[in-house]
């Protein structure tokens, strides 16, 4: 993609908060007063995630993955064109950080039935995100793929998650029994130097390995070798995807929230997090944007979800992401956002120009309920029913607002993605807690460790045991 100045501002994606005042809701709405007091804490935010960009020991390095990624870039690009030579298939193994973003972009930008496709219409190989450890989907991935032809990535910073380990000895094992070299067939992506995935690949006399650089938590790592190298096999952008975060880094370079769209979006959640606003809806109208809202969903909760400040005071911060598609969510949870409990902000991905149009013919003459739609196409019926409901909303006092995208590509996604990483970021700010780190999520890794076996968790073992069920309270 050749990004003239005119064409990024032509990809510009916006940011619509109409729906949120109090001009258009009432008193269920935001008021200028209310939006203008907090225009010196989102301020001071700005000014925290500025001052810190890049900073490793505060998790902040991905703020510098748009700039800094020349070589790996060119690494990668090489590495996708023999993998798309040699495979039928290339697998991620990985869970969480490591798994969401690969999904997301495949969803966003691939064919939405790319396994099916023929493989002439195909960028790449056939291509599987398998972020679970259920053993029928274990099992049921290999009755689909031929390990010798498929090429695994496996995605882990600390080389040390249950889940994508036992993937590893899986495939490892299967390769060994093929008579495959292991080497030929993986690829890891890992931390530079800890970890046992350094460990392993030193072991088997050294693995194509990408690095996740220490500053890069799993969840902000898509635009780093953990989303590119997935991306880069699929025939994506990967240039055009970092162009388009740093794109939006530059829309996000003014410290006022009213000129800013990230600082402005993490300003309207806070305000509405602290009147009891404790859900928050991603709604995508598009099915390629679906996954977009798994993705979010990780960044918000994990980010957000927190019991201390920043200097030790307690506290339970966070904001349950909810995933809805639209329009198929019309049809399901939209009555309870129209007239359940006030407790949500919606968050509309809406398209203007979507890839395809698909008209709809005309037919069904005598029937005017059906013929109506005739003549139309059914991306004005999708952008119609996106107006629609947010519209209900708006009529019955419900807080929502829109992230327009001008049309779909690598570039908005890197817009959209940066959008989200650099909202998360200041909303954490203003709740003065640490945004990048994730003890629950440990917390749960370590019991895992201790009910499996693992020396050295034999005390979380015997608690573990403690807390059996309790006959009395099963029936
Ligand atoms: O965001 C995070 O840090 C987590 O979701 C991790 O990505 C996830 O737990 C996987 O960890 P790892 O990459 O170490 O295997």
């Amino acid at each position: 993609m050749k990004l003239t100045e005119e064409l990024r501002k032509a990809m510009r994606i916006t940011v619509d908060y109409t729906n949120m005042t109090e001009k258009y809701l009432g008193d269920k709405g935001i008021s200028q007063k209310t939006l203008d007091a907090q225009r010196r804490l989102a301020k001071a935010a700005h000014t925290y995630v500025s001052r810190n960009r890049g900073k490793d020991e505060l998790f902040m390095g991905w703020t510098e993955l748009p700039y800094n990624q020349a070589e790996v870039v060119a690494d990668i690009l090489t590495t996708a064109k023999h993998i798309r030579r040699n495979f039928d298939t290339f697998v991620v193994l990985g869970i969480g950080g490591s798994a969401l973003g690969p999904t997301m972009a495949f969803n966003a930008l691939c064919h939405l039935h790319y396994n099916d496709l023929p493989k002439s219409k195909r960028k790449g190989p056939k291509f599987y995100v398998e972020d679970n450890v259920d053993p029928v989907r274990m099992k049921e991935l290999l009755d689909v793929i031929d390990v010798t032809r498929t090429c695994f990535n496996v995605i882990s910073k600390s080389g040390a998650t249950s889940e994508t380990m036992a993937q590893y000895l899986i495939i490892s094992d299967l390769l060994k029994k093929a008579g495959v070299n292991i080497r030929d067939n993986v690829i890891f992506t890992t931390d530079a130097s800890r970890g046992n995935l350094v460990k392993i690949s030193k072991e088997l006399g050294g693995v194509k390995s990408y690095v996740l650089g220490d500053g890069v938590g799993g969840r902000f790592s898509e635009l780093s070798p953990v989303g590119l190298l997935p991306a880069a096999v699929l025939g994506i952008d990967i240039k055009a995807l970092l162009k388009g975060a740093a794109y939006m880094d530059k829309l996000c370079k003014p410290s006022d929230m009213y000129r800013n769209p990230a600082l402005m979006c993490a300003t309207l959640q806070y305000i509405a997090m602290q009147s009891g606003k404790n859900i928050g809806v991603l709604m995508p109208y598009s099915d390629n944007l679906r996954y977009v809202s798994d993705w979010y969903a990780q960044l918000w909760a994990e980010s957000l979800g927190k019991n201390v400040h920043l200097d030790g005071r307690p506290c339970n911060i966070g904001q349950t992401p909810v995933k809805a598609l639209g329009v198929t969510d019309q049809h399901s949870q939209v009555q309870l956002y129209t007239e359940g409990p006030y407790d949500k902000v919606v968050t509309f991905l809406s398209i203007e120009n979507y890839k395809e149009k698909t008209p709809i013919p005309h037919g069904c003459e005598n029937i005017p309920d059906v013929a109506f739609l005739g003549g139309h196409t059914m991306e004005e019926l999708i952008q119609a029913e996106n107006k629609a409901t947010a519209y209900a909303l708006t009529k019955a006092g419900r807080l929502n607002y829109t992230i327009r995208l001008p049309e779909l590509n690598a570039f908005t996604l890197g817009e959209l993605l940066f959008l989200f990483e650099l909202q998360t970021a200041y909303a954490g700010a203003m709740f003065d807690i640490d945004t990048f780190n994730q003890p629950g999520v440990e917390a749960g890794k370590k019991a895992t460790f201790a009910l499996l076996g693992k020396p050295g968790y034999e005390l979380q073992r015997s608690d573990l045991d403690n807390a059996a069920p309790d006959e009395k309270y099963i029936i």
